[in-house]
């Protein structure tokens, strides 16, 4: 019974441990914005523009908008762009049968996504989809034209690839060869995504599968501003995914400073009450 308790707890903690997603390509860190207005307003205005064509976010009216500062006059001027309501809920043009069509599978809402994912990758899901939204490359092979270093095959193309602009990718998978032994494959894509590939074998390898990525930016000077922008984003979705946390955490310091306060009380009259016994 005990050594079963011992290791769940064993297992509980190697599950915290290291993150990688279903690529195997390691999980970068988001920066934390999550109490930053300016950048959740920011993040709004993105995830309208570009998201909500295809993605719903059914649990999340435009009107909470203004819990991150936005008046109804600033929702209705610069987000809301086909006859909605302020009041309405974040639903989406497209049908499900058209995405499915479209895309080979329905784009998830992402009303709740951030959460959704911290299950298995990265505590907030914030890191998820900030390395997501970040590793989009050009792909012949693929249908959309675009692939993803984090979901392998995505069905979704790279939206902001406009704020990104074009890249190269070189990736170097060492994996083993089903026959035994292990190989090194270094894959270069240019910007228009045709790939070239070269195999060698590596003798005596006693590592692990593992995945390096190296980007090349061809227009440097938009890659601060697309991270930038990429980070708010996420912090959107991450506040989206739990709308209360802003409120949750302000009430916490003002709970803290009372319990404070009654402390103060409660030690001085209790020195006042013994003042005379002694
Ligand atoms: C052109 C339609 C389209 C647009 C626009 C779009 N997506 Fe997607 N998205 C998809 C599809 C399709 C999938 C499902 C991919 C799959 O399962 O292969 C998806 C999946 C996702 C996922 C889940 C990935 C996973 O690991 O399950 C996230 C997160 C996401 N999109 C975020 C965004 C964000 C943020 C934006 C706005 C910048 C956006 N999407 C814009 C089509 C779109």
């Amino acid at each position: 019974m005990i050594k079963k308790l011992i290791g769940a707890v064993a297992l509980m903690f190697a599950c915290t441990g290291a993150y990688a997603a279903e690529g195997g390509y390691p999980l970068e860190t988001a920066p934390n914005r999550v109490n930053d207005v300016a950048a959740l307003q920011n993040g709004a205005k993105l995830f309208v523009n570009y998201c909500l064509n295809c993605h719903s976010a059914s649990s999340m009216r435009y009107n909470k908008l203004q819990d991150i500062g936005l008046t109804d006059e600033q929702i209705k001027e610069n987000l809301l762009f086909t006859g909605e309501k302020v009041g309405d809920l974040m639903h989406v043009a497209m049908t499900p049968q058209d995405a499915k069509k479209w895309f080979g599978t329905t784009p998830p809402d992402l009303s709740v996504i951030a959460r959704a994912k911290s299950i298995n990758a990265g505590p907030t899901g914030a890191d998820y989809i900030y390395t997501y939204l970040r590793t989009f490359y050009r792909d012949t092979a693929r249908a959309t034209g675009w692939n993803n270093l984090v979901f392998p095959n995505v069905g979704m193309p790279h939206v902001l690839w406009e704020l990104q602009g074009p890249r190269e990718l070189t990736t170097v998978a060492m994996h083993e060869v089903s026959g035994g032994g292990w190989e090194r494959v270094t894959t270069t894509y240019d910007s228009q995504g045709y790939a070239q590939v070269k195999t060698e074998p590596v003798a005596n390898f006693h590592g692990h599968a593992t995945l390096e990525a190296k980007f090349k930016a061809l227009d440097p000077a938009k890659v601060a501003s697309y991270d930038n922008d990429v980070a708010d984003l996420t912090a959107f979705l991450s506040w989206m995914a739990e709308p209360q946390q802003l409120f949750r955490k302000q009430l916490g310091v003002w709970v803290l400073l009372f319990l404070g306060l009654f402390l103060l009380v409660a030690w001085r009259l209790n020195a006042s009450y013994w003042k005379h016994v002694r």
